[in-house]
């Protein structure tokens, strides 16, 4: 079985912020480095500049399809990457955007040669964002977020019919919402995906080194 992708998600819990998420960060890439398996973490816009430098990839929770000039309060690609952030969420459920925009996202994130990652609440959004061509998109039922039911336990059929929507095989799936264990990872690789998105299953753990260990033993 192929090795998963694990994306992290710091959202805006006090647990991944400051000295803690830098402890997190420092943390997936201690597990990284002993199982092989590529770890992202995406801590918060203000504070990714913190996790440069720590020898694993980190992506923004989002970025705007902007070019440098007068945006304020925006965030610049370019910006993201002196911040050593190298791919961005685009379009999470917690902070969803119109289509022409996640359109937008893609590209200019593919223009500065970064990663993208399109969250989708559905199949037929599946469908949709995956026409722009985004290096993956990240099958996340809302209702499942935060809930602690892995989505390829609750919901398989979505994860599986996901897979199958998406005809490009240069545009890789995902799933998240709920994920939490090892036994979650294998299923989701099991339903035809290259990996999960998830936050509160780790970020929120007693033992968070712990709890990612358990993620990457399947
Ligand atoms: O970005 C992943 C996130 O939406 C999933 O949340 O807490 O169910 O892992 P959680």
């Amino acid at each position: 079985m192929q090795k998963p992708i694990i994306i992290l998600n710091y959202k805006t819990y006090l647990e991944s912020s400051g000295d803690k998420g830098r402890q997190l960060t420092w943390d997936a890439r201690d597990v990284m480095q002993e199982t092989g398996i590529r770890i992202i973490v995406c801590p918060q816009t203000p504070e990714l500049f913190h996790h440069k430098g720590y020898g694993i990839e980190v992506f923004a929770q989002h970025v705007d399809p902007i070019e440098p000039g007068s945006h304020t309060g925006h965030v610049l690609p370019q910006s993201l990457q002196f911040c050593g952030v190298t791919g961005s969420l685009i379009n999470h459920s917690e902070d969803r955007r119109p289509l022409e925009e996640i359109k937008k996202c893609v590209e200019v994130l593919r223009k500065h040669g970064m990663t993208s990652v399109v969250c989708a609440e559905s199949i037929e959004k599946v469908k949709e964002v995956s026409q722009f061509k985004p290096d993956y998109v990240a099958i996340e039922p809302p209702e499942l977020i935060g809930s602690g039911i892995p989505v390829s336990k609750a919901d398989p059929g979505i994860v599986r019919n996901s897979v199958k929507a998406v005809t490009d095989p240069n545009v890789k799936v995902l799933c998240g919402a709920g994920i939490s264990k090892g036994e979650d990872v294998k299923a989701a690789l099991e339903l035809g995906t290259v990996g999960v998105l998830l936050a509160s299953g780790v970020v929120k753990a007693k033992d968070p080194k712990a709890a990612l260990r358990d993620l990457v033993t399947y």
